[in-house]
């Protein structure tokens, strides 16, 4: 009964006390400064609007309790010391846009609670030292796209709880070795578009906490050793579009243990495996437009972690079998705008554990090579762009999604190579003679054509017994140590075939050497075998004197045409030049010295006197 009248009268005492005090709260919080002139202000927000007004100056009265200043798009130039000083609830001041050409001294002092500042496209060249005092509480600083060149020193003292900066589009040259000090806070720093041609490493010492440093559009031409050795807990480094930088020294990465890394854009003409290899934790890796011709065989094993791996647009040739050899676990391949022609199952560490593969935009040729992609088609994610076959005549611009398992026995094959002329070929030959062995095959792909030596070991396509284009083995002036039985494998994806020759290199008794023959011999590149004849020669008095003799002649009739060149010359110029100094290097002496000319490049100089 009593309740009845007493709780109704109680909720209206309550709600009139309430009223009351909202409408104080009301009044004390209205009764300043109103929104000053120009701008647009939400009481609820707190967020004051002044963009796009006309203003030069910052305007005075603004409420005091405004969590959001917004003065983009106006005419400001300069601010004025302590003019924020009353906004200590402010948290996000926003002055990008207009012309602020002075930052003074204590400028945002009192600004205490700031978090986020932008001054993005101003007309800064210059920050002085004091400018951020009072920012204790600072996260984002974002400078960038004015024209400031040079960070001084201790700029950045003031911001310890910095954790992003942008500095980029500045036409930066310099960053001052303690720029930087005092942001223990810092994790992420943008530096596009600098004009910094080195790494400004000393500066970046200082940044101990940052975890993620971008370099876009930069001049880079190197990166020497040690440029990152203090970021330890850098996890991303992204490095794009310095067109001019091509290489990574050995120790350039040294002291990084990054997730990330991103060197693309840039003139790198091949990945760069050493600097590389210490990144065991690395799971993703962007080379894209970099011009990197292959990817070769089990150099980036140590990346064990790796999950995703982009070279897009490099105009790749080759992928070798085993290049991604101990990477477990990639997931994503993207090689898409390259000049692969194929993509061997053998160049995984397992196949299996890759579910995104862009090879589109390539030249493929859709043989055996290719056909655990087309097995794979329904699982693999080709990310909307299926492979093309390309080469082939048959199925050109047939993508992989378009053949039916009923048609794949019979499409995508490969044809075993097999050698042509596997007729013998037994050679007997005397020594210094040139010798050519052939070693013809077809088969679907182009076979790999490899000569082995008596002892097995693969022969190159430079040396005295070398292999040339087209397959043939050539052995020039051949030796009696030549002899032996010589093997061609040729070898594609479907398998191998070989052939083995025989060379017999008759010696020659030392007596019926033809000195004739020694000419060519000299002539050939030291380092050759040469070496055996000639110490062999030393000891055959009469050869050794024929070959002075001639070789004196020759050169004293080189330098008698010469001298009479140079007479008749100088006289119908009518120049007068006196003497002339002639370096030679005599043969005679070469003969017997093996080829060390460097003695006689001192030595053989010769001064004359012309008339
Ligand atoms: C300030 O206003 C401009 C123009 O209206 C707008 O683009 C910008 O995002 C605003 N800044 C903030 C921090 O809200
Ligand atoms: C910085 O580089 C850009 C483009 O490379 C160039 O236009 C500009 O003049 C350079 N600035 C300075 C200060 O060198
Ligand atoms: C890139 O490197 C190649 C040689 O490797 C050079 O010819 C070319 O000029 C370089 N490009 C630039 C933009 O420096
Ligand atoms: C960089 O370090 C590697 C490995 O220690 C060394 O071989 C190389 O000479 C160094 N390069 C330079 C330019 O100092
Ligand atoms: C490298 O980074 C990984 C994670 O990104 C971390 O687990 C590991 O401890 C770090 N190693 C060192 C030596 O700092
Ligand atoms: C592969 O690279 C292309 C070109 O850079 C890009 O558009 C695409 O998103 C990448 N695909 C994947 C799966 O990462
Ligand atoms: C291979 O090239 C060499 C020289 O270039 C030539 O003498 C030889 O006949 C060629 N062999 C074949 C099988 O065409
Ligand atoms: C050639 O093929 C056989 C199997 O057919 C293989 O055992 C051998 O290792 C291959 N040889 C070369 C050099 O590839
Ligand atoms: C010279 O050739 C013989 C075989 O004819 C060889 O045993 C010897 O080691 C060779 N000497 C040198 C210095 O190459």
């Amino acid at each position: 009964m009593f309740d009845h009248i007493f709780l109704p009268f109680c909720r209206q005492l309550c709600w009139g006390a309430l009223c009351l005090w909202a409408a104080w709260v009301a009044c004390a919080t209205q009764t300043p400064p109103p929104c000053p002139q120009p701008c647009r202000c939400n009481a609820v927000k707190l967020e004051v609007d002044c963009s796009d007004r006309q203003l030069t100056t910052v305007p005075g009265n603004l409420p005091q309790d405004s969590r959001l200043l917004n003065l983009t798009h106006n005419k400001i130039k300069t601010l004025v010391h302590q003019q924020f000083k009353t906004l200590t609830q402010l948290w996000d001041l926003d002055l990008s846009d207009n012309i602020v050409v002075t930052i003074e001294v204590d400028a945002f002092l009192g600004l205490q609670n700031l978090l986020t500042l932008r001054l993005a496209r101003n007309h800064l060249k210059i920050i002085p030292v004091g400018a951020f005092v009072g920012l204790a509480k600072l996260q984002l600083l974002d400078i960038s796209d004015n024209e400031i060149l040079v960070l001084l020193d201790f700029t950045f003292r003031d911001l310890a709880a910095l954790q992003r900066i942008k500095v980029g589009e500045n036409d930066l040259l310099f960053i001052s070795h303690h720029a930087f000090t005092g942001l223990t806070s810092l994790q992420e720093l943008h530096l596009d578009r600098s004009n910094l041609t080195a790494v400004p490493t000393e500066a970046l010492k200082q940044l101990s906490g940052l975890t993620s440093l971008h370099f876009r559009r930069c001049g880079l031409t190197t990166l020497p050793n040690n440029s990152f050795r203090h970021l330890g807990r850098l996890k991303e480094l992204v490095i794009s579009h310095c067109p001019w930088l091509d290489t990574l020294a050995g120790n350039s990465l040294f002291g990084l243990n990054l997730t990330s890394l991103t060197i693309s854009n840039c003139n790198l003409s091949a990945v760069p495996y050493i600097p590389l290899h210490h990144l065991v934790y690395l799971t993703y890796l962007d080379l894209s437009f970099n011009p990197i011709t292959s990817i070769h065989g089990n150099l980036l094993r140590d990346l064990l972690r790796l999950q995703e791996f982009h070279l897009v647009g490099a105009g790749l040739l080759h992928i070798e079998l085993g290049a991604f050899q101990g990477l477990a676990h990639l997931k994503s391949l993207n090689v898409s705008k390259n000049l692969l022609t194929t993509l061997e199952e053998g160049a995984f560490h397992s196949v299996d554990s890759l579910e995104i593969l862009r090879i589109d935009n390539n030249l493929l040729a859709c043989d055996c090579r290719l056909l655990w992609v087309v097995h794979r088609r329904r699982y693999l994610n080709f990310g909307g762009h299926p492979p093309i076959c390309t080469t082939s005549v048959q199925f050109q611009g047939w993508n992989f999604l378009e053949f039916s398992d009923a048609e794949l026995p019979g499409l995508f094959t490969c044809r075993k190579p097999h050698i042509l002329n596997h007729e013998l070929q037994d050679v007997q030959v005397d020594q210094g003679q040139t010798v050519l062995f052939y070693c013809n095959a077809d088969g679907e792909p182009v076979p790999f054509i490899v000569w082995l030596n008596p002892q097995l070991r693969p022969l190159s396509s430079i040396g005295r017994i070398r292999v040339l284009a087209n397959g043939s083995l050539e052995v020039r002036y051949a030796q009696p140590q030549d002899s032996g039985a010589y093997l061609c494998v040729a070898s594609n994806a479907a398998g191998n075939d070989s052939l083995t020759v025989s060379l017999h290199v008759h010696s020659l008794p030392l007596s019926s050497r033809n000195p004739f023959r020694l000419e060519s011999w000299i002539a050939l590149p030291s380092g050759s075998p040469t070496i055996n004849g000639t110490q062999q020669f030393s000891f055959d008095v009469k050869t050794l004197l024929i070959a002075v003799t001639i070789g004196f002649f020759s050169f004293f009739s080189s330098v008698t045409i010469c001298f009479i060149f140079m007479f008749l010359w100088s006289k119908g110029k009518g120049q007068i030049k006196h003497t002339a100094t002639i370096a030679y290097v005599p043969r005679s002496a070469m003969a017997s010295s093996n080829g060390g000319t460097g003695n006689y490049m001192e030595s053989g100089r010769l001064t004359m006197k012309l008339i």
